[in-house]
C-alpha cells in the first residue's frame, strides 16, 4: 500500500527567549492510505506540534514531510493552503469556531472559502453540512451560534466542519476531550464509518487508551520522540 503520509527525520526546535525547546526530535512516521492510527503521550510531549507540521500549519525546523507524495514544505503559501483545504480536515484541540456564524455556516465555511461553490452548489454544501451535524446529534442546533451551544456541542460542530470538503486525511487533536462517553462512542463510530466507506486516512491524538486501542496502530510520543507500540 502507498503511504498517504511520510515523515522523515522531522525536528521542531522553538526558541523562547534564547532557550531552545526541542519539541520534536527526529520523528519518523509512515501512514498508509486508508489507515486509522492514533498517537498517545503525556502533555507537552509534542503531539500537537507534530499534527500541526504534517497538516501544513507549522514549519518544521528540518526534515521531510510528504503528503500523498508531495513534499509539502516546498510548496509556496498559495499551494500549501490549497493542499490543506483540499486534502486535510483538521479538528483542533481548542475551539476554533467563528462566534458570529451559526453552526451550519461554520460547517459550510471551508467550502465557501475554497471555491465559492465552484465545484459544489451552495444547496449541496448546506445539505451535506446539515447531514453531518445531524449525524453528530445536532440536527436541532443548525441555526445556533457557538455561544448558544455547550462545549461538547461546539466540539461536534468543529468535527462536522473537518469533513465538509470530503478530505482524504482527517487530523484530530483530542476530538472527544470534552464529550461524555456516549457522544465519544458515537463520534468514534462516525470516524470508523467514514474511514471504511471513503478510505479516509485518520490520525487521532487522544489521552483515552481505550479509544486508541480501537485504531489500527498506536504510536506513543515521549519527549518529542515517537515510538511504535
Ligand atoms: N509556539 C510555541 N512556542 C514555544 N514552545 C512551544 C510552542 N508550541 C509548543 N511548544 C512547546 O513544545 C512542546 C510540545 O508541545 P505540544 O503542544 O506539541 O504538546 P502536546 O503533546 O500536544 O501536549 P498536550 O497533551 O498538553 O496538548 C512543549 O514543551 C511546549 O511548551
Ligand atoms: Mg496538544
Amino acid at each position: 500500500m502507498a503511504n498517504m503520509i511520510d515523515i522523515n527525520d522531522v525536528w521542531k526546535i522553538y526558541d523562547v527567549g534564547g532557550e531552545k525547546i526541542e519539541a520534536l526530535k527526529s520523528v519518523n512516521l509512515q501512514i498508509e492510505i486508508g489507515s486509522f492510527i492514533s498517537i498517545v503521550g503525556h502533555s507537552g510531549s509534542g503531539k500537537t506540534t507534530l499534527l500541526s507540521i504534517l497538516g501544513g500549519l507549522t514549519k518544521p525546523s528540518r526534515g521531510s514531510v510528504k503528503i500523498d507524495g508531495t513534499e509539502i514544505w516546498n510548496l509556496n503559501d498559495r499551494q500549501l493552503s490549497a493542499m490543506r483545504n483540499r486534502k486535510i480536515g483538521f479538528i483542533f484541540q481548542f475551539s476554533s469556531l467563528i462566534p458570529t456564524l451559526r453552526a451550519i455556516d461554520n460547517v459550510a465555511l471551508p467550502v465557501i472559502y475554497a471555491n465559492g461553490h465552484g465545484k459544489t452548489s451552495r444547496k449541496e454544501t448546506y445539505e451535506y453540512a446539515a447531514e453531518l451535524l445531524s449525524t453528530l446529534g445536532l440536527g436541532r442546533k443548525l441555526q445556533s451560534f457557538p455561544s448558544e451551544l455547550s462545549g461538547g456541542q461546539q466540539r461536534r460542530v468543529s468535527i462536522a466542519r473537518a469533513f465538509i470538503n470530503r478530505p482524504t486525511i482527517i487530523v484530530a487533536d483530542e476530538p472527544t476531550g470534552d464529550l461524555d462517553a456516549q457522544s465519544e462512542g458515537e463520534v468514534m463510530e462516525f470516524f470508523s464509518r467514514i474511514n471504511e466507506q471513503d478510505k479516509t486516512t485518520f490520525l487521532l491524538v487522544t489521552h483515552n487508551l481505550a479509544l486508541a486501542r480501537m485504531t489500527d496502530k498506536v504510536h506513543s510520543m515521549k519527549d518529542g520522540m515517537l515510538t511504535h507500540s
